[in-house]
Protein backbone atom coordinates (compact mmCIF):
# COMPACT_ATOMS: atom_id res chain seq x y z
CA UNK A 1 0.00 0.00 0.00
CA UNK A 2 1.00 3.27 -0.94
CA UNK A 3 1.19 6.04 1.72
CA UNK A 4 -1.44 7.90 -0.46
CA UNK A 5 -3.85 5.03 -0.13
CA UNK A 6 -3.76 5.13 4.11
CA UNK A 7 -6.15 7.68 3.70
CA UNK A 8 -8.59 5.92 1.89
CA UNK A 9 -11.11 6.68 -1.14
CA UNK A 10 -13.82 8.25 -1.72
CA UNK A 11 -16.07 8.36 -4.83
CA UNK A 12 -15.55 10.93 -7.35
CA UNK A 13 -17.71 10.87 -10.43
CA UNK A 14 -17.14 7.22 -11.91
CA UNK A 15 -13.87 7.06 -9.88
CA UNK A 16 -12.92 6.06 -6.13
CA UNK A 17 -10.33 8.65 -5.90
CA UNK A 18 -7.38 8.40 -3.13
CA UNK A 19 -8.58 11.46 -0.60
CA UNK A 20 -4.99 12.91 -0.75
CA UNK A 21 -4.85 14.48 -4.36
CA UNK A 22 -3.09 17.77 -5.36
CA UNK A 23 -4.28 20.87 -6.85
CA UNK A 24 -1.75 21.82 -9.52
CA UNK A 25 -2.21 26.20 -9.32
CA UNK A 26 1.08 26.55 -7.77
CA UNK A 27 2.38 25.62 -10.78
CA UNK A 28 2.33 28.85 -12.75
CA UNK A 29 4.26 31.80 -11.91
CA UNK A 30 3.91 34.10 -9.20
CA UNK A 31 0.21 35.32 -8.67
CA UNK A 32 -0.66 32.31 -10.37
CA UNK A 33 0.39 34.01 -13.89
CA UNK A 34 2.77 33.23 -16.34
CA UNK A 35 5.24 29.89 -16.83
CA UNK A 36 6.62 28.85 -13.72
CA UNK A 37 10.48 30.15 -12.47
CA UNK A 38 11.37 26.37 -12.31
CA UNK A 39 9.34 24.37 -15.46
CA UNK A 40 11.88 21.57 -14.59
CA UNK A 41 10.74 20.90 -10.85
CA UNK A 42 6.97 21.60 -12.01
CA UNK A 43 6.96 18.53 -14.20
CA UNK A 44 8.85 16.69 -11.29
CA UNK A 45 6.39 17.22 -9.05
CA UNK A 46 3.65 16.53 -11.14
CA UNK A 47 5.48 13.22 -12.27
CA UNK A 48 6.26 12.51 -8.18
CA UNK A 49 2.31 12.98 -7.21
CA UNK A 50 1.42 10.35 -9.44
CA UNK A 51 3.74 7.82 -9.18
CA UNK A 52 3.19 8.07 -5.31
CA UNK A 53 -0.44 7.65 -5.99
CA UNK A 54 -2.15 10.47 -6.42
CA UNK A 55 -4.94 9.92 -8.64
CA UNK A 56 -7.11 13.56 -8.35
CA UNK A 57 -5.58 16.37 -9.82
CA UNK A 58 -7.61 20.04 -9.41
CA UNK A 59 -6.45 22.39 -12.11
CA UNK A 60 -7.78 25.12 -14.50
CA UNK A 61 -6.99 26.49 -17.61
CA UNK A 62 -7.01 30.16 -16.22
CA UNK A 63 -3.64 29.20 -13.75
CA UNK A 64 -0.98 30.94 -16.41
CA UNK A 65 -3.20 31.02 -18.31
CA UNK A 66 -3.30 27.83 -19.89
CA UNK A 67 0.43 27.28 -18.97
CA UNK A 68 -0.60 24.79 -15.92
CA UNK A 69 -2.21 22.57 -18.19
CA UNK A 70 0.09 22.54 -20.45
CA UNK A 71 2.27 21.02 -17.83
CA UNK A 72 -0.01 18.52 -16.82
CA UNK A 73 -0.24 17.46 -20.80
CA UNK A 74 4.11 18.09 -21.01
CA UNK A 75 4.50 15.51 -17.48
CA UNK A 76 1.78 12.83 -17.51
CA UNK A 77 -0.05 12.52 -21.30
CA UNK A 78 -1.14 9.97 -21.70
CA UNK A 79 -2.94 10.16 -18.60
CA UNK A 80 -3.38 6.82 -16.36
CA UNK A 81 -6.53 5.47 -17.00
CA UNK A 82 -7.56 6.09 -12.62
CA UNK A 83 -6.12 9.37 -13.08
CA UNK A 84 -9.29 11.93 -12.65
CA UNK A 85 -8.09 15.51 -13.73
CA UNK A 86 -10.81 18.46 -12.46
CA UNK A 87 -10.87 21.89 -13.84
CA UNK A 88 -12.71 24.76 -13.54
CA UNK A 89 -14.02 27.50 -15.93
CA UNK A 90 -16.09 30.88 -15.51
CA UNK A 91 -12.72 33.35 -15.29
CA UNK A 92 -10.34 34.76 -17.81
CA UNK A 93 -7.01 36.31 -16.88
CA UNK A 94 -6.39 40.47 -17.67
CA UNK A 95 -3.35 41.53 -19.09
CA UNK A 96 -2.07 42.22 -15.59
CA UNK A 97 -2.82 39.13 -14.29
CA UNK A 98 -6.50 40.12 -13.09
CA UNK A 99 -9.31 37.56 -12.90
CA UNK A 100 -12.07 38.68 -14.93
CA UNK A 101 -15.24 36.75 -15.05
CA UNK A 102 -16.03 34.84 -18.10
CA UNK A 103 -19.61 33.65 -17.60
CA UNK A 104 -21.18 34.43 -20.90
CA UNK A 105 -22.38 31.04 -23.55
CA UNK A 106 -19.29 31.94 -25.77
CA UNK A 107 -17.02 32.03 -23.13
CA UNK A 108 -17.89 29.00 -21.28
CA UNK A 109 -18.05 27.05 -24.58
CA UNK A 110 -14.39 28.53 -25.33
CA UNK A 111 -13.23 27.39 -21.59
CA UNK A 112 -14.00 23.75 -22.09
CA UNK A 113 -12.70 23.30 -25.72
CA UNK A 114 -9.29 25.77 -24.14
CA UNK A 115 -9.15 22.84 -21.53
CA UNK A 116 -9.52 19.83 -23.58
CA UNK A 117 -6.57 21.20 -26.14
CA UNK A 118 -4.07 22.08 -23.65
CA UNK A 119 -5.03 19.02 -21.46
CA UNK A 120 -4.60 16.82 -24.96
CA UNK A 121 -8.35 15.03 -24.11
CA UNK A 122 -11.30 14.76 -25.98
CA UNK A 123 -13.43 14.45 -22.73
CA UNK A 124 -13.31 16.60 -19.72
CA UNK A 125 -13.77 13.98 -16.16
CA UNK A 126 -14.87 16.98 -14.28
CA UNK A 127 -15.53 20.62 -14.84
CA UNK A 128 -16.27 23.05 -11.85
CA UNK A 129 -18.66 25.75 -12.73
CA UNK A 130 -17.05 29.01 -10.41
CA UNK A 131 -19.47 31.41 -9.54
CA UNK A 132 -18.45 34.82 -9.83
CA UNK A 133 -20.61 36.90 -7.49
CA UNK A 134 -17.97 37.78 -5.52
CA UNK A 135 -14.68 36.54 -6.34
CA UNK A 136 -12.97 35.63 -2.99
CA UNK A 137 -16.12 34.03 -1.61
CA UNK A 138 -19.66 32.81 -2.21
CA UNK A 139 -22.45 35.34 -2.88
CA UNK A 140 -25.73 34.93 -3.81
CA UNK A 141 -27.32 34.95 -7.60
CA UNK A 142 -29.02 32.45 -10.00
CA UNK A 143 -26.28 29.74 -11.35
CA UNK A 144 -29.47 28.64 -13.55
CA UNK A 145 -27.37 30.32 -17.31
CA UNK A 146 -23.89 29.03 -17.13
CA UNK A 147 -25.20 25.77 -15.76
CA UNK A 148 -27.32 25.47 -18.41
CA UNK A 149 -24.27 25.96 -20.72
CA UNK A 150 -22.27 23.60 -18.99
CA UNK A 151 -25.05 20.41 -19.11
CA UNK A 152 -25.13 21.08 -22.77
CA UNK A 153 -21.25 20.48 -22.97
CA UNK A 154 -21.90 17.31 -21.00
CA UNK A 155 -25.03 15.91 -23.28
CA UNK A 156 -22.50 16.69 -26.15
CA UNK A 157 -20.19 14.14 -24.50
CA UNK A 158 -17.34 17.45 -24.29
CA UNK A 159 -17.37 16.60 -20.10
CA UNK A 160 -18.45 13.68 -18.03
CA UNK A 161 -19.35 15.48 -14.84
CA UNK A 162 -20.12 18.66 -13.30
CA UNK A 163 -19.38 20.22 -10.29
CA UNK A 164 -19.68 23.48 -8.37
CA UNK A 165 -17.04 26.14 -6.82
CA UNK A 166 -17.60 29.23 -4.44
CA UNK A 167 -21.01 28.57 -4.32
CA UNK A 168 -24.41 28.84 -1.63
CA UNK A 169 -26.27 26.52 -0.40
CA UNK A 170 -28.65 27.67 -2.24
CA UNK A 171 -26.82 27.48 -5.31
CA UNK A 172 -25.94 23.89 -4.87
CA UNK A 173 -29.46 23.21 -4.27
CA UNK A 174 -30.10 25.06 -7.65
CA UNK A 175 -27.33 23.38 -9.37
CA UNK A 176 -28.85 19.93 -8.25
CA UNK A 177 -32.06 20.30 -9.69
CA UNK A 178 -30.62 21.30 -13.59
CA UNK A 179 -28.02 18.30 -13.05
CA UNK A 180 -25.76 15.72 -11.38
CA UNK A 181 -23.64 17.89 -9.06
CA UNK A 182 -20.69 15.62 -8.34
CA UNK A 183 -18.44 17.39 -6.35
CA UNK A 184 -18.14 21.38 -4.22
CA UNK A 185 -14.89 22.65 -3.96
CA UNK A 186 -15.20 25.71 -1.60
CA UNK A 187 -12.93 27.70 0.98
CA UNK A 188 -12.50 25.63 4.31
CA UNK A 189 -9.48 24.51 6.14
CA UNK A 190 -9.06 23.90 10.06
CA UNK A 191 -9.17 27.41 10.47
CA UNK A 192 -11.78 28.78 7.84
CA UNK A 193 -14.58 26.03 9.03
CA UNK A 194 -17.69 28.42 7.80
CA UNK A 195 -18.73 25.76 5.71
CA UNK A 196 -19.10 22.74 8.51
CA UNK A 197 -22.98 22.41 7.94
CA UNK A 198 -22.56 22.68 4.61
CA UNK A 199 -19.92 19.99 4.74
CA UNK A 200 -22.06 17.63 6.86
CA UNK A 201 -25.14 18.10 4.12
CA UNK A 202 -23.00 17.06 1.54
CA UNK A 203 -21.70 13.81 3.66
CA UNK A 204 -25.11 12.82 3.90
CA UNK A 205 -25.97 12.61 0.22
CA UNK A 206 -22.44 11.09 -0.85
CA UNK A 207 -21.29 14.10 -2.59
CA UNK A 208 -17.25 15.13 -1.65
CA UNK A 209 -16.29 18.37 -0.74
CA UNK A 210 -13.02 19.59 -1.71
CA UNK A 211 -11.68 22.55 0.20
CA UNK A 212 -9.51 24.98 -1.62
CA UNK A 213 -6.51 26.87 0.35
CA UNK A 214 -6.59 23.72 2.64
CA UNK A 215 -2.96 24.90 3.96
CA UNK A 216 -4.05 28.50 3.83
CA UNK A 217 -3.55 29.19 0.69
CA UNK A 218 -0.93 31.97 -0.94
CA UNK A 219 -0.13 32.83 2.86
CA UNK A 220 -0.10 29.42 4.80
CA UNK A 221 -1.54 29.14 7.83
CA UNK A 222 0.30 29.85 11.05
CA UNK A 223 -1.02 29.11 14.93
CA UNK A 224 0.64 28.23 17.70
CA UNK A 225 -1.27 25.28 18.33
CA UNK A 226 -0.42 23.73 15.23
CA UNK A 227 3.16 24.21 15.72
CA UNK A 228 2.84 22.96 19.46
CA UNK A 229 0.97 19.66 17.86
CA UNK A 230 3.13 19.07 15.78
CA UNK A 231 6.49 19.39 17.59
CA UNK A 232 4.81 17.20 20.06
CA UNK A 233 3.59 14.86 16.99
CA UNK A 234 7.43 15.19 15.76
CA UNK A 235 5.38 16.32 12.41
CA UNK A 236 4.72 19.73 10.32
CA UNK A 237 1.93 22.28 10.97
CA UNK A 238 1.29 21.49 7.28
CA UNK A 239 0.68 17.73 7.94
CA UNK A 240 -1.35 18.35 11.29
CA UNK A 241 -3.67 20.98 8.90
CA UNK A 242 -3.78 18.29 6.21
CA UNK A 243 -5.08 14.83 8.90
CA UNK A 244 -7.24 17.25 10.74
CA UNK A 245 -8.79 17.97 6.98
CA UNK A 246 -9.14 14.02 6.51
CA UNK A 247 -10.39 13.35 10.00
CA UNK A 248 -12.95 15.94 9.84
CA UNK A 249 -15.17 14.24 7.22
CA UNK A 250 -14.94 11.29 5.32
CA UNK A 251 -16.51 13.39 1.86
CA UNK A 252 -13.33 15.60 1.88
CA UNK A 253 -10.88 15.06 -0.95
CA UNK A 254 -7.49 17.01 -0.25
CA UNK A 255 -6.05 19.10 -3.37
CA UNK A 256 -2.88 20.99 -1.60
CA UNK A 257 -0.81 23.00 -3.32
CA UNK A 258 2.52 22.85 -4.04
CA UNK A 259 5.75 23.39 -6.64
CA UNK A 260 8.12 21.95 -3.99
CA UNK A 261 8.55 18.06 -4.30
CA UNK A 262 9.72 18.07 -0.74
CA UNK A 263 6.58 19.90 0.12
CA UNK A 264 4.63 17.47 -2.05
CA UNK A 265 6.09 14.51 0.02
CA UNK A 266 5.73 15.97 3.37
CA UNK A 267 1.60 16.79 2.39
CA UNK A 268 1.51 13.19 0.85
CA UNK A 269 2.97 11.57 4.11
CA UNK A 270 -0.01 12.95 6.43
CA UNK A 271 -2.06 10.39 4.93
CA UNK A 272 -0.61 7.93 7.17
CA UNK A 273 -1.04 10.83 10.40
CA UNK A 274 -3.77 9.72 12.84
CA UNK A 275 -4.77 12.32 15.11
CA UNK A 276 -5.97 11.37 18.60
CA UNK A 277 -9.40 12.77 19.93
CA UNK A 278 -7.63 15.33 22.58
CA UNK A 279 -5.42 16.54 20.00
CA UNK A 280 -8.85 16.72 17.19
CA UNK A 281 -10.59 18.83 19.81
CA UNK A 282 -7.42 21.32 20.73
CA UNK A 283 -7.45 22.29 17.24
CA UNK A 284 -11.17 22.55 17.08
CA UNK A 285 -10.04 25.55 18.82
CA UNK A 286 -7.92 27.27 16.12
CA UNK A 287 -11.46 28.00 14.55
CA UNK A 288 -11.52 32.16 13.74
N1 LIG B 1 -11.98 26.85 -6.71
C1 LIG B 1 -11.25 27.88 -6.38
O1 LIG B 1 -11.71 29.01 -6.35
C2 LIG B 1 -9.83 27.70 -5.98
C3 LIG B 1 -9.10 28.76 -5.40
C4 LIG B 1 -7.79 28.54 -5.02
C5 LIG B 1 -7.20 27.30 -5.20
N2 LIG B 1 -7.91 26.28 -5.78
C6 LIG B 1 -7.32 24.93 -5.94
O2 LIG B 1 -6.97 24.48 -4.65
C7 LIG B 1 -5.61 24.01 -4.65
C8 LIG B 1 -5.02 24.23 -3.27
O3 LIG B 1 -4.97 25.60 -2.97
P1 LIG B 1 -3.63 26.46 -2.96
O4 LIG B 1 -2.55 25.73 -3.67
O5 LIG B 1 -3.96 27.80 -3.43
O6 LIG B 1 -3.35 26.62 -1.43
P2 LIG B 1 -2.86 25.61 -0.27
O7 LIG B 1 -2.81 24.21 -0.77
O8 LIG B 1 -3.66 25.92 0.92
O9 LIG B 1 -1.39 26.15 0.01
C9 LIG B 1 -0.45 26.32 -0.96
C10 LIG B 1 0.67 27.16 -0.35
O10 LIG B 1 1.27 26.44 0.72
C11 LIG B 1 2.66 26.21 0.45
N3 LIG B 1 2.93 24.84 0.88
C12 LIG B 1 2.43 23.69 0.39
N4 LIG B 1 2.88 22.64 1.06
C13 LIG B 1 3.71 23.12 2.02
C14 LIG B 1 4.48 22.52 3.03
N5 LIG B 1 4.50 21.20 3.19
N6 LIG B 1 5.21 23.33 3.85
C15 LIG B 1 5.19 24.67 3.69
N7 LIG B 1 4.47 25.30 2.74
C16 LIG B 1 3.73 24.53 1.91
C17 LIG B 1 2.82 26.41 -1.04
O11 LIG B 1 4.11 26.91 -1.32
P3 LIG B 1 5.22 25.99 -2.05
O12 LIG B 1 4.90 25.99 -3.50
O13 LIG B 1 6.49 26.68 -1.71
O14 LIG B 1 5.13 24.62 -1.44
C18 LIG B 1 1.77 27.48 -1.31
O15 LIG B 1 2.28 28.76 -0.99
C19 LIG B 1 -4.96 24.83 -5.75
O16 LIG B 1 -3.76 24.25 -6.18
C20 LIG B 1 -6.06 24.90 -6.78
O17 LIG B 1 -6.02 23.72 -7.57
C21 LIG B 1 -9.22 26.47 -6.15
Amino acid sequence: MSTVNSAGTFKLGNHNVNRLGYGAMQLAGPGVFGPPKDPKAALAVLREAVASGVNHIDTADFYGPHVTNQIIREALHPYPDDLVLVTKISARRGADGSWIPALSRNELIQAVHDNLRNLGLEVLDVVNLRSMFNVHHPAEGSIEAPLTVLAELQQQGLVRHIGLSNVTPTQIAQGRKLCDIVCVQNHYNVAQRAEDALIDDLARDGIPYVPYFPLGGFTPLQSSTLSDVAARLGVTPMQVALAWLLRRSANILLIPGTSSVAHLRENLAAAQLTLAPSVVQELDGIAV
